[in-house]
């Protein structure tokens, strides 16, 4: 099986202060197309790491990650770029939007490195389907922690790639807020069929995800399916959605299907 996401006998080891320390240790799993996946562990365990190179953000010393069947630790950088633009949509723990830029211009950006006619207005409807019709002229720094977050996840999604990468997406949120990010992701997974992987510290998110992986000191300690024997067909999102922690005031379905015009 190749999977959506293969990683093969990955390893990472970088220099530091003179010592070259090993940050991931021939690491390999394979994440089936569809299925959501939390990385978990300790910090420094190396999830932030992991993810960078499954986005092809940096190179592994060795081994090897192939995407929807590409091989991308062979990829140039300019290719790699669009690869990743048509592929994976990610999404940083502290957002990372584009100051100088207003929220609908902000997820214009994918749209029009794709070459998408209608950037502007694509921008806007999606900002719509994350609540934020009200918003799309303000600058970054005019908006909430939360509503950045949205941003973000609106701009990883415009170009609907299969593959969705998310850094602790609720690690800067308040846990109402985080709610409805997650729902969010959890939409777009669910209705559109994106491949998700997160990394989190929050364990009521972690197995809410069909799938867990845990890293320890660079290695996979575990690898399990919280909701084993019902994975793909019946949603992992029944457990979250009825968590009352994670209980949000906008129905999830009704963000996402505006995805879909
Ligand atoms: N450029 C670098 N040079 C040397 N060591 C690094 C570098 N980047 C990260 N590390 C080390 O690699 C290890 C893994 O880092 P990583 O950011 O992947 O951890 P993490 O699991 O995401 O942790 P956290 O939960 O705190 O975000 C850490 O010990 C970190 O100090
Ligand atoms: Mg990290």
């Amino acid at each position: 099986m190749v999977g959506m996401i293969s990683v093969q006998q990955v390893s990472m080891v970088l220099v530091a202060a003179g010592q070259s320390v090993t940050i991931l240790d021939r690491i390999s799993f394979i994440i089936p197309a569809q299925q959501s996946v939390a990385i978990v562990g300790p910090s420094g365990s190396g999830k932030s790491t992991l993810l960078g190179l499954m986005a092809g953000l940096d190179q592994p010393t060795s081994g090897a990650i192939t995407l929807d069947g590409t091989d991308i630790t062979t990829m140039t950088e300019s290719r790699m770029a669009q690869f990743r633009r048509e592929k994976i949509g990610y999404i940083f723990q502290s957002f990372h939007l584009i100051p100088t830029l207003t929220a609908v211009e902000n997820v214009a950006v994918p749209l029009e490195l794709n070459g998408e006619k209608r950037a502007g207005e694509r921008a806007a409807e999606l900002l719509s389907s994350v609540g934020l019709s009200d918003r799309m002229g303000h600058y970054p720094v005019q908006l909430s922690g939360g509503e950045q977050q949205r941003v973000a996840v609106a701009r990883a999604f415009a170009c609907r790639p299969p593959i969705l990468l998310a850094d602790e997406p609720t690690g800067n949120l308040d846990s109402a807020t985080g709610a409805q990010v997650v729902e969010l992701l959890l939409s777009l997974h669910r209705d559109h069929g994106t491949t998700l992987v997160l990394v989190t510290h929050d364990v009521a998110l972690a197995t809410s995800m069909q799938r867990v992986l845990a890293l320890r000191d660079g290695r996979v300690e575990s690898d399990t399916l919280p909701s084993s024997g019902e994975t793909t067909d019946r949603p992992a999102h029944d457990t979250f959605i009825n968590n009352p922690r994670y209980t949000a005031e906008h129905p999830t379905s009704e963000l996402s299907s505006r995805f879909r015009s």
